[in-house]
């Protein structure tokens, strides 16, 4: 699987956007992670589609809309139209046919899709979910706020990348990831990396990324 990372722009300084996603650009960033909030699904209001929209159409890099919203459903069609590449659903948002029909939704606008697990949830509650998208987060914090401290959630990437076998699917890892966590996520078979502070809080990006991509790298063939 290719080693990828994803900074999040709601940990960038948002007064500067298009300086933060050009830093991130230029540090070789693979994609953008889109942190999308509502408030209710968690204790926190993020940034959104008219947002989404105008990063659009600042950068080619695709953009990962991580939906931490009730009902997300509601919400697919601007997505598609803001311009994401990718839509990540929570996996206790709703029952499993419900997930699985945004999945189709999401797939039908040109998407990719992923399902999110936050901590609570356990491997085994979304395998009958993974057949149906194209990549798997596991939340290494409770969502909701950037600058957390991350959480091991290692035996369950584990399990996951045992389920998933020799399928094309990515698992990304999201909260508290800097190298040392990052290898620790790669070495129990995590491949995309969300990066929050650490990326943006750094002040050589390209650094960062890089030594997380490294560090990623070794520890996911060991
Ligand atoms: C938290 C968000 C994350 C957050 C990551 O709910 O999903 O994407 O921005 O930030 P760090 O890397 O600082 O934990
Ligand atoms: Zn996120």
């Amino acid at each position: 699987m290719k080693i990828l990372t994803s900074p999040s722009i709601f940990a960038s300084d948002l007064l500067n956007i298009e300086k933060e996603v050009r830093r991130a650009e230029a540090a070789g960033a693979d994609t953008i992670h889109f942190d999308i909030m509502d408030g209710v699904y968690v204790p926190n209001l993020s940034i959104g589609f008219d947002l989404l929209a105008q990063v659009r159409k600042i950068t080619d890099l695709p953009i990962d809309a991580h939906m931490m919203t009730v009902c997300p459903e509601k919400y697919i069609e601007r997505l598609a139209n803001a311009g994401a590449d990718i839509v990540t659903i929570h996996s206790d948002v709703a029952d499993e046919d419900s997930i699985i029909s945004m999945f189709e939704e999401i797939h039908d606008y040109g998407m990719l899709a992923a399902v999110a697990l936050k901590p609570a949830v356990l491997a085994e509650d979304v395998y009958s979910l993974i057949d149906y998208c194209d990549m798997v987060l596991v939340m290494t914090v409770e969502p909701g706020f950037s600058g957390q401290k991350y959480m091991n959630m290692t035996g369950k990437i584990r399990k996951i990348r045992d389920y998933i076998a020799d399928g094309d699917i990515s698992i990304q890892v999201d909260g508290g990831i800097n190298a040392e966590t990052a290898a620790l996520c790669a070495r129990a078979g995590a491949n995309v990396f969300v990066v929050g502070s650490a990326a943006f809080g750094s002040s050589d990006m390209k650094a960062t990324l890089t030594n997380i991509k490294r560090a990623a790298t070794v520890a996911y063939c060991e």
